[in-house]
């Protein structure tokens, strides 16, 4: 009997079980150990299921703690939209993303919220940044920081991602000014004028902004919004153009936590290496990993050809402005580039959180994040499922947001307008597509405290959408 009809049998009992409620949402299952000896499996055949489990978004891994069921996996309903393949074309600007822009960073409901206490993470890394400002020394004011940034912080990066499963050396890093900054880098150095960008769709907005100031055209690849960007689509689409490169979040794909399985992830590759184009890696979201932190793509990078962006942004703070790259076999022009685009980047700043990662601080950070990040994404799915019509939304392994699909007559667009009136700044979902579409879909943040002020905005929610009449 083979190691995979094992695995496969305990996946399908375990499957039974949470479908039967024999363990119930939010209940742990049995440890590791004890489904190895209820089923004389090996431990390799127990996690294997259970991870297999975890991607479908029906377990959740708790570092320490062992699996559990997700929130009520039967009952809710994951968001079906789907794109549609259409011939590339260039991006055209977009009035609302400068407007929620302008009001935020578009990431929530409401953007002057002030209240709340500083994280204890946040505290400690402000105090090293600060032990790392009294401790500058001389003249090295008088000079900019080598382009590719400062080796101390370079070391711990190469350490974090080499946990990962991918071991990187400080040499193919290079620290940028957060993690859009180093997308502009990778389509910089791998594209030209006129050339066409696969993104998932929806994706992420500031990579639609950047495709239009290159002057890039876009194809849009439809994407699952639980397993991310469709390979049979995406195939499909090289087949029939020429595509320079493509932009894809493997963990935790903005605008609903989509999270790209293995086998997704070797077929990307090998069809890179087919069609001999560019990846470039958004692995922003990471870090936020409820359970099981994904490998990277660039792990199975056998051909040198996976540029992996990422920044302090989503964990630690969208203020510092720090992200990194490593430029595959463009990372000499990357360096290039951004000692033309940014001269250099603050010292103090990379030494005081590298001092912050040496000490152990974002490893404590990231797993207390972790913890209230799994409480506010419940909390907010609950909710939702609370309105007065039944409505689908996705749930995130990771990420920092939920996507919501309203019936199809809603118009987001409208209650956008209306929201503003009321004070509440939405993430319409046509914001994550060029060609105008997810026109009854929206994101929202699961990022920010569940506090009074966010329990109010979110009860105005049904309103703003409109959702009582329908
Ligand atoms: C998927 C994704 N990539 C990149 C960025 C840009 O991040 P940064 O603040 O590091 O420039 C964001 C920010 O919202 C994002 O959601």
């Amino acid at each position: 009997m083979s190691s995979e009809y094992l695995y496969q049998r305990l996946e399908s009992w375990l499957r039974q079980g949470i479908e039967e409620q024999r363990w119930h949402p939010g209940e742990r299952l049995p440890s590791i150990r004890d489904l190895c000896r209820q089923h004389q499996l090996s431990k390799a055949t127990v996690q294997h299921a259970l991870q297999r489990l975890e991607v479908q978004g029906m377990l959740e891994a708790r570092p320490k703690a062992g699996y559990f069921v997700v929130l009520q996996p039967a009952a809710v309903k994951e968001p079906v939209s789907r794109s549609r393949i259409e011939a590339p074309r260039p991006v055209t600007g977009s009035d609302l993303l400068l407007d929620i822009m302008r009001r935020s960073a578009a990431f929530d409901l409401l953007p002057d919220l002030h209240a709340g206490d500083l994280p204890a993470g946040i505290v400690t890394l402000n105090r090293a940044v600060a032990r790392s400002l009294r401790r500058q020394r001389g003249e090295l004011s008088q000079y900019y920081d080598e382009p590719e940034g400062d080796l101390s912080l370079r070391q711990q990066l190469a350490l974090h991602l080499s946990r990962r499963g991918w071991p990187v050396d400080t040499d193919e890093l290079c620290v940028t000014s957060g993690c859009q900054h180093a997308l502009f880098l990778a389509l910089m150095a791998t594209c030209e004028s006129g050339d066409v960008v696969a993104v998932e769709s929806p994706g992420f907005y500031g990579v639609l902004q950047l495709l239009e100031q290159l002057n890039l055209q876009v194809v849009e690849v439809p994407t699952s919004i639980s397993t991310g960007m469709d390979m049979d689509a995406l195939e499909e689409v090289l087949k029939r153009w020429k595509v320079k490169a493509c932009v894809v979040s493997p963990a935790f794909s903005t605008p609903g936590g989509a999270l790209m399985p293995d086998r997704s992830k070797h077929r990307l590759i090998a069809l890179a290496d087919r069609y001999d184009l560019a990846l470039i890696e958004d692995d922003i979201y990471a870090d936020t990993a409820l359970g099981t932190v994904p490998d990277p793509l660039k792990k199975l990078d056998t051909d040198n050809r996976v540029i992996l962006c990422s920044s302090f942004s989503k964990t630690l703070s969208r203020d510092l402005r720090l992200g990194w790259i490593s430029g595959a076999r463009w990372h000499a022009r990357i360096i290039h580039l951004k000692l033309v685009t940014q001269l250099a980047s603050s010292r103090y700043l990379q030494q005081g959180v590298a001092e912050f990662m040496r000490d152990g601080s974002f490893a404590t950070h990231l797993r207390r994040q972790r913890n209230d990040l799994r409480e506010r994404r419940d909390q907010l799915i609950s909710y939702i499922r609370s309105w007065p019509l039944e409505v689908r939304v996705s749930q995130p392994l990771g990420g920092l947001a939920v996507w919501v699909e309203l019936p199809e007559q809603v118009d987001v667009l409208k209650a956008y307008a209306r929201g503003l009136q009321r004070g509440v700044v939405i993430t319409p979902g046509p914001l994550f597509s060029v060609s105008g579409q997810f026109t009854y879909c929206l994101r929202i943040s699961f990022a920010h405290p569940w506090d009074e002020r966010r329990i109010a905005a979110l009860q105005l929610l049904p309103e703003i959408l409109d959702l009582n009449k329908k």
